[in-house]
């Protein structure tokens, strides 16, 4: 596999070649998860939940995604890497750009990563001016959990829909390259798919998506709570290596997630 890149994911979009992301917070992972042929690393701020210990992402700090960034970087031989920005750490485009920065030129990101509709509008558009990869993340944001008031299914309802729809397209227009939606009912995310010309990566989101992202201790069936969007691929005695392959290779083939992973 070539190194990937932001306009051979795109490009992949437009063959219909579907986009395998896995999170990674530290270099033997990540060495392990490139070397399987997965498209792209995300150190993703869970890392609050599943290396910390913590019950949310709001704890994590700059500091720690730049020294999980900075590891996983490392092993990135092939895999684009992108890294979330923390919580509060993007409250206004002159902070998120100093942040993004950071995050590049200290943790080595290739695409910074960040939660929010037409708020971060302005944001992303300041970022792309700079010359910043950004993906965005609608549907779920874990880092609003107090806000929503839990982990719950997010655009079931007309008006959330449109206004999802709405934040995607004035997300893409103002320079996004990227798009995670989590947990967000098959059928909105297929639209939103079809609509936007940029990659769309579910979480949650049915097969429709441009491509899917699980946190790796989800996909390894070692996390305290999966979530039921979430597989464990590390079963029938594979190894991490074989199930890390296995799920590469249900993302390609479509196969992931079941309807019974899915919310409709
Ligand atoms: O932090 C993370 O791991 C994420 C994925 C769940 C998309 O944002």
């Amino acid at each position: 596999m070539a190194k990937r890149s932001i306009r051979s994911l795109k490009k992949m979009k437009q063959t219909g070649e579907k986009i395998s992301v896995l999170t990674a917070y530290d270099y033997s992972f990540a060495q392990v998860i490139d070397s399987q042929g997965i498209d792209i690393i995300l150190v993703g701020d869970s890392l609050g939940m599943v290396i910390q210990g913590h019950a949310s992402t709001i704890p994590v700090t700059m500091e720690d995604m730049i020294y999980h960034s900075k590891i996983v970087s490392r092993a990135c031989k092939n895999g684009f890497l992108i890294t979330d920005l923390p919580f509060m750490s993007y409250t206004s485009p002159e902070q998120a750009t100093e942040n993004a920065a950071r995050l590049m030129q200290e943790g080595n990101a290739q695409m910074v990563k960040l939660e929010g509709g037409s708020p971060q509008v302005e944001t992303v558009s300041q970022l792309s001016h700079h010359g910043v990869p950004v993906c965005a993340h609608l549907g779920l944001q874990p880092q609003s959990v107090h806000k929503i008031g839990g982990y719950l299914v997010q655009g079931r309802e007309e008006k959330q829909a449109k206004q999802m729809l709405d934040d995607a397209i004035a997300l893409q227009e103002a320079g996004a390259d990227m798009l995670v939606l989590e947990c967000v009912p098959v059928d909105l995310a297929k639209k939103l798919t079809d609509t936007l010309s940029i990659p769309t990566i579910g979480i949650g989101a049915g097969r429709s998506c441009d491509g899917q992202v699980l946190v790796l201790q989800d996909m390894l069936g070692i996390s305290e709570h999966a979530p039921k969007f979430a597989q464990n691929f590390l079963q029938n005695g594979r190894t991490i290596q074989q199930a890390i392959a296995a799920f590469n290779r249900a993302v390609k083939a479509g196969s992931f997630p079941s309807d019974e992973q899915c919310f409709f």
